[in-house]
């Protein structure tokens, strides 16, 4: 079934075949992306994704297409015009359209598009069993905190670890430092603490990794920002993934063994709780 769509300012639906061939997104992976969950047709932690969204912009300096009135006017007539209440809204903004050269105009308009879609959120059963993940050299480029339309080393990993019956990967650098997911920040718990790798070019900040992180804290649980090491893994009590489209995913084996107990642990149970409800509140 066809989409709402929103291209440079009109609507439109993803029946419509709007991009050109020398879309520089499709041609160079030349641009920016952003993925928000909507509950009850409400956007939810919208300020956080909109600010990522304009620094990525900033930093490989795409003119910004919107301002913050003209993105929420966006985001409004994008949910008025979509049929079901849940899901996610979709966003791209590339440099734009020229021939095909690496160097590029400096007055490229850039291709601003969004959609809104049905997804398959985790239910109960999927929250409790929680999933596995396998190890993996980190093979993206340096500026992991940009969230980048060029997504070939997630997707061959993720492709990887569906391969190995996984769920998800975890990106290792060359020091054996655990760095997030293919599309998901990581945590670990040990001895009641929370280990998460800091911000900066190795990571993408995560909306829900920020929000876990204050929910913690408020549960007087401490969170040390440090990168767990590959050996570490096995010595870890529980682990868990977070993400907008996952919420907080329990992570039960890597590479195929058991972590902490291989099943869902408490800190993990109450973490997911606790945020489940902070989405259902600020919707
Ligand atoms: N991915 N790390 C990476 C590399 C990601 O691609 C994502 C999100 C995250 C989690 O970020 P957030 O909590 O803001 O969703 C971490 C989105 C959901 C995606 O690509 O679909």
């Amino acid at each position: 079934m066809a989409d709402i769509l929103y291209i440079n300012g009109r609507y439109t639906t993803t029946d419509e075949k709007v991009i050109g061939v020398e879309d520089r997104g499709f041609q160079f992976g030349d641009g920016v992306y952003e993925v928000i969950k909507f509950l009850d047709r409400h956007l939810l932690f919208v300020d956080g994704h909109y600010r990522r969204l304009m620094s990525g912009l900033e930093e490989i300096e795409i003119p910004n297409p919107w301002d913050a009135d003209s993105f929420s006017e966006m985001c409004r007539r994008l949910l008025e015009r979509t049929a079901f209440t849940d899901g996610i809204l979709y966003i791209q903004v590339t440099r734009g359209e020229a021939e095909r050269a690496l160097f590029y105009p400096e007055d490229l308009e850039p291709t601003a598009i969004a959609y809104t879609r049905r997804f398959p959120f985790p239910d109960a059963t999927k929250k409790e069993r929680g999933v596995g993940v396998i190890t993996m050299p980190d093979i993206r480029w340096k500026h992991c905190n940009v969230k980048s339309i060029n997504l070939l080393a997630n997707a061959i990993a993720r492709k990887r670890a569906q391969r190995a019956g996984a769920y998800e990967v975890l990106f290792v650098d060359s020091e054996m430092d655990v760095r997030e997911g293919a599309s998901s920040s990581f945590f670990a718990v040990r001895e009641s603490r929370l280990v998460t790798h800091p911000t900066g070019p190795a990571i993408l900040p995560g909306i829900v990794r920020h929000e876990v992180i204050s929910l913690a804290l408020a549960e007087t649980i401490r969170v040390d920002e440090r990168p767990v090491h590959e050996y570490e893994l096995y010595r870890l009590d529980e682990a868990f993934i977070t993400s907008t489209t996952q919420g907080v995913m329990p992570v039960t084996h890597v590479d195929g063994r058991p972590l902490g107990s291989g099943r869902r642990g408490e800190i993990t149970r109450l973490l997911q709780e606790r945020f489940d409800a902070l989405e259902r509140s600020s919707r």
